[in-house]
């Protein structure tokens, strides 16, 4: 195993590696699979048409998403280094800029993500406690303002701080190993459960049969490139990050098809999920509404109107949705814990509670406020993941000595032959595209940034 080279601030001791192979896939998969996938999924998908969205969406993943994912894996693995160090060394003062971005984005994704993890955490227990409420939108907003949506808020990030001090083995992958296979099976349950719905029909109809229209709108496609990238964690380092603690011998190419697929694979099973019960209780125009809150009021809703399997299936799904959330948090945390520790060569343990603590500080703001919330997703979440992106496919396309020779260590003979095309999509396709992305992006965000300020 090669040792981890230093930079800058003297000789570190060897980096801890993930125990298993497993480990490192469900750490990434964990990673992956969050709010984004029960949640965001399938408000955009059904923003942007339903059925068309998802074929738009697989077609972004395996053309933008898995080379993508390929580049953030190799610089990780080939360098053994958290971001910023990690394109310090092999790109230079210049690049290192780059990975400052990463972890300020980190630090901004995880100050909201972690309030909407609050409110997930908390209907998880209330209604296992005491059931869901009769009065879904009152409800929604007691969760989302005031003390209460504080309280969850310092809950959650406390949970995620306590895996990440402990380490990567013991604590990350750990994590994983039990959390992932769990949310799996609930979504799993779920989705065969909501097949027994009456009025299911209609709801699978909207998700799986497009309208091909749709299919050429720029918008839309500029749409399912930014969930793509939200959902598999890409342009901001997590992946990176996690391949910083793979060892040599692993397939790069695998595991990135392998994290790819199963991301897509659960936010595909929620949407079965989501859609039935939504059709079924005449609640569709909840789904199309893409508010922050939407499925946070429509859900409950529907689970306290169909009584006691309401109950019982809602209290399960809140639950895969919490899961789903702390092991996303905890990816990034760490880029942040990371980078912090690497740059300045502290402790793991004060590392993560110093910055988890600072970033639930500067959560309080999204905490107290959504329009708050929907500008820092707007930015950090959408515009600079976009933007982080087109840095990584620049940086491994046109800058990186040789990336080809670090995706063949350890590849199997199949993707050996494939990787030359993922070189040219890197290259040539995924910088002109994100780049575009990008521009949608920066509209999109001015647009946010007025009705946020100026629409009084
Ligand atoms: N991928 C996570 C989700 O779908 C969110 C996330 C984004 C996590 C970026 C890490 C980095 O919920």
């Amino acid at each position: 195993m090669s040792q981890p080279t230093s930079s800058g601030s003297g000789a570190k001791p060897a980096r801890e590696l993930f125990g298993t192979k497993w480990g490192f896939v469900l750490a990434a998969v964990g990673s992956a699979v969050g709010l984004g996938n029960m949640w965001r999924f399938s408000y955009v998908a059904a923003e942007g048409g339903g059925a068309a969205f998802v074929i738009l969406y697989i077609a972004m993943v395996a053309l933008l998403g898995i080379p993508l994912m390929l580049c953030e894996l190799v610089v990780g693995r080939k360098t053994h280094l958290s971001p910023i160090g990690a394109l310090r060394e092999l790109g230079g003062k210049r690049w290192a800029t780059l990975g400052m971005l990463f972890v300020l984005v980190g630090f901004l994704i995880l100050s909201y993500y972690s309030v909407i993890a609050g409110w997930t955490l908390r209907f998880a227990v209330e209604s296992a406690l005491t059931g869901f409420p009769g009065e879904p939108g009152a409800h929604f907003t007691e969760i989302a303002s005031g003390r209460g949506a504080v309280m969850w808020h310092l809950l959650f990030m406390a949970l995620t701080i306590s895996i990440v001090m402990v380490g990567v083995q013991k604590g990350i992958e750990r994590a994983a190993m039990i959390l992932m296979p769990t949310l799996f099976l609930i979504v799993l349950g779920l989705a065969a459960w909501a097949t027994t719905l009456p009025g299911a029909g209609a709801g699978y109809a909207f998700y799986l049969q497009p309208d091909l229209g749709q299919l050429l709108d720029p918008g839309v496609i500029s749409q399912a490139v930014a969930q793509a990238f939200f959902s598999l964690s890409l342009g901001m380092g997590a992946m990176l990050t996690f391949a910083s603690y793979l060892s040599k011998d692993t397939d790069l190419n695998q595991e990135a098809v392998t994290i790819s697929f199963a991301d897509f694979l659960v936010a595909f099973t929620s949407g079965l999920v989501v859609f039935p019960v939504m059709f079924a209780l005449g609640l569709q125009d909840a789904v199309t509404e893409s508010t922050v809150g939407a499925l946070f009021i429509a859900l409950p809703g529907a689970f306290e109107a169909m009584g006691g399997v309401g109950r019982i299936v809602g209290v399960l799904f809140f639950v895969a949705l919490a899961v789903g959330a702390i092991t996303s948090a905890i990816s990034l945390l760490e880029v942040v814990t990371s980078s912090i520790i690497d740059e300045f060569g502290i402790s793991r343990r004060n590392a993560a509670v110093g910055m988890g603590i600072l970033i639930a500080l500067f959560g309080l703001l999204s905490a107290n406020s959504l329009d708050i919330l929907g500008l820092v997703d707007q930015f950090a979440g959408e515009l600079f993941l976009a933007v982080g992106a087109l840095g990584m496919s620049i940086f491994v396309g046109w800058f990186m000595k040789d990336p080809i020779t670090e995706l063949a260590r350890g590849a199997s003979p199949g993707f050996q032959a494939v990787i030359p095309t993922a070189l040219v999509l890197v290259r040539y396709v995924l910088p002109p595209v994100i780049a575009v992305v990008v521009w949608f992006q920066i509209v999109a965000t001015i647009e946010v940034v007025r009705v946020t300020f100026g629409g009084g």
